[in-house]
């Protein structure tokens, strides 16, 4: 496992200029992306997110290795999801066709193929029986595949072992526990209670969602109709804002992104933390004050199991890609079993391949495989919907506000559907 990133920004590791070479017509066809420009093969850019534990470039390597005339380059944007999206959208609408392979958040996969960034592909091309079956889903638009499943993710909650144990205490299992634990326990060892990510991005609208889900509340129904409005809503929201207004959430956590609320577990300054999985890994590390002292179970709810969210990214093939061939494959390489098995031991992330979640070797290096593996088949999609910036950038303000306590969960809840129903309106 490699721990090179520096905390922080993220950063741009290969800004690619490509000489002038999409080629015309061509049309659909080919094998792998049916709706990309061009054909053939030749070299590629594979646009992501920051890649937080600094595995991808070296795995790509092996590619380039084996494949001189057809090697890729790393683009690595910013750590957020949303600023990722944001540089990602202002290149594909500007057909500048600077990204050929997008790794784009499941969340967006409906946006981008409607909007037309993004080219349908062939089924059969890809090995989807062998994947976790909710994540093909969230590559596919209106029945079609529009990306391949490449990193599945869901929330766990990570807890600090050696203070409970101490407590006599187990790790919580509803809601009641955990508010209780945090604000009774935490105090008594000058930490904070509770945090996950809380700073108005995409972070927070998984947070919000989860604690909506796991009230038994929806966002929108697979019609697109909103049906946020709802008492489950209406606790879900309550307890994010009650957790701030009475402290057991530190207020610093409402700035907190992925990395800012990994790096406050792991220097021992929370007893409890919602992350992903590759939080794990890193907590577990050389500089991690809290290796050997914590645990992590799935994410609690009102009153028992709690709901996570779908989390990870899927692969898919820019129209204006100027080798469709190539990115097939290299997206076929990406999701082939030696790949994925090192998405895991390298880059401490949740891989689409079902079998490695019953590897016995990776599950004794990775002992929370099999709770994951439950997590993510029991985890809830985001709602679909060929808007979901805007619907994701009102669940970030009206939530936040709320936490913020400038609102109450009620006319919180009441404000978010009522913009989400003018967003549906739009549509
Ligand atoms: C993780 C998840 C992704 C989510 C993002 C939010 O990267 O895999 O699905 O949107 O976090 O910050």
């Amino acid at each position: 496992m490699r721990w090179i990133r520096a905390a922080g920004r993220g950063l741009l590791v290969a800004a690619v200029v490509i000489a002038g070479c999409v080629s015309s017509g061509a049309g659909a066809g080919g094998p792998s992306a049916e709706g990309a420009r061009g054909g053939g093969r030749g070299p590629v850019t594979l646009a992501t997110a920051g890649v937080l534990t600094g595995y991808l470039e070296p795995l790509l390597e092996g590619w380039n290795r084996g494949h001189p005339g057809e090697r890729v380059t790393l683009v690595e944007l910013p750590d957020s999801a949303d600023e990722t999206r944001a540089q990602m959208t202002t290149e594909l609408r500007s057909g500048a066709g600077r990204f050929d392979i997008l790794n784009i958040d499941v969340a967006w996969t409906s946006e981008f193929a409607a909007a037309g960034w993004i080219a349908p592909l062939e089924r059969g091309r890809f090995p989807l029986d062998s994947f976790l079956p909710p994540v093909v889903d969230t590559a596919t638009y209106e029945g079609r595949l529009y990306a391949v499943p490449y990193v599945t993710d869901a929330g766990m909650l990570y807890y600090r072992k050696d203070i409970l144990d101490r407590e006599g205490e187990r790790p919580p299992g509803s809601w009641a526990e955990l508010e209780r634990q945090a604000r009774t326990i935490a105090p008594r060892y000058g930490i904070g209670g509770y945090a996950g990510q809380f700073l108005p991005y995409e972070g927070l609208t998984v947070n919000a969602t989860e604690a909506v889900y796991s009230a038994g509340g929806t966002v929108l129904g697979g019609d697109g109709r909103v049906t946020l409005d709802s008492p489950a809503a209406r606790t879900g929201i309550g307890f994010l804002a009650r957790g701030v207004r009475d402290g057991w959430i530190p207020e610093e956590a409402l700035g907190y992104k992925e990395e800012e609320s990994r790096q406050a577990f792991q220097d021992g300054r929370l007893l409890f933390l919602r992350n992903w999985p590759y939080a794990y890994a890193g907590a577990s590390g050389p500089g991690s004050r809290v290796a050997g002292k914590f645990g992590a179970v799935p994410l609690p709810g009102p009153h028992g199991a709690g709901t996570s969210v779908l989390g990870g990214s899927n692969l898919a093939v820019s129209t204006g890609a100027r080798h469709p061939e190539t990115a097939g494959d290299l997206i076929a390489y990406l999701t082939s079993a030696p790949v994925q098995r090192k998405v895991l031991t390298e880059g401490a992330l949740p891989p689409v391949r079902a079998a490695l979640y019953q590897d016995p070797a990776l599950i004794r290096e990775f002992p929370y495989l099999p709770a994951l593996r439950k997590s993510v088949l029991a985890a809830a999609p985001r709602p679909k919907s060929a808007r979901y910036e805007q619907v994701s950038l009102a669940v970030q303000a009206v939530v936040h506000d709320a936490m913020a306590q400038h609102q109450g969960p009620d006319a919180a809840v009441r404000r978010l559907s009522g913009e989400l129903a003018a967003i549906a309106r739009r549509g």
